[in-house]
């Protein structure tokens, strides 16, 4: 996929970007689409990158850093356009984003069963780390 423009968040991106969240099943109860976009935008440690095909949004990722690590959420591509290479771009326009910004290293979370984003990530050359994630609600 040669045409696709990637480009961060503007407002009104907003209703496509959810709506291509929801194609994709990331949209989960406890987090708020809306709430997560207001929170990525309101610091330059992270941001939100769209990936257009002409006027049509059709790819995301989520990105940012923790002060050491860097971090992807929300990568998403339309359905109908999965498999033509716009995962693997939108991946590489955030590792720029974080590159640029002096951050080391991509991290990500995947479900442990899900085999058919493991096999995507795996084509990227990310690699399994050997860890466990711990967490608690604030
Ligand atoms: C995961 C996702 C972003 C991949 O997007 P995509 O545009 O289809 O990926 P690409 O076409 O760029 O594929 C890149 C490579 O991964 C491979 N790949 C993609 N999906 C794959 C799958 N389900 N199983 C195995 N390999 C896969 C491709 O064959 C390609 O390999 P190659 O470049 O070596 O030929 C997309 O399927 C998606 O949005 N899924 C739903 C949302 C989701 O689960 N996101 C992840 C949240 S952690």
């Amino acid at each position: 996929m040669t045409s696709l423009s990637i480009h961060p968040f503007k407002e009104d991106n907003r209703s496509c970007l959810k709506e291509l969240w929801e194609r994709c099943g990331l949209i989960v109860s406890h987090n708020n689409p809306d709430d997560d976009i207001n929170f990525a935008l309101q610091s330059p440690s992270s941001e939100v990158l769209v990936g257009m095909l002409s006027d049509q949004l059709v790819a995301s990722v989520m990105v940012g850093y923790d002060g050491h690590r860097g971090w992807l959420y929300y990568v998403a591509v339309d359905p109908k356009h999965q498999k033509s290479g716009a995962g693997r771009a939108i991946v590489a326009a955030a590792e720029k984003w974080l590159k640029e910004k002096g951050v080391r290293k991509s991290m990500l979370l995947i479900r442990e069963t899900n085999e058919s984003v493991k096999k995507f990530y795996e084509r990227l050359d990310y690699e399994m780390a050997p860890v466990i994630v711990m967490q608690r609600w604030l």
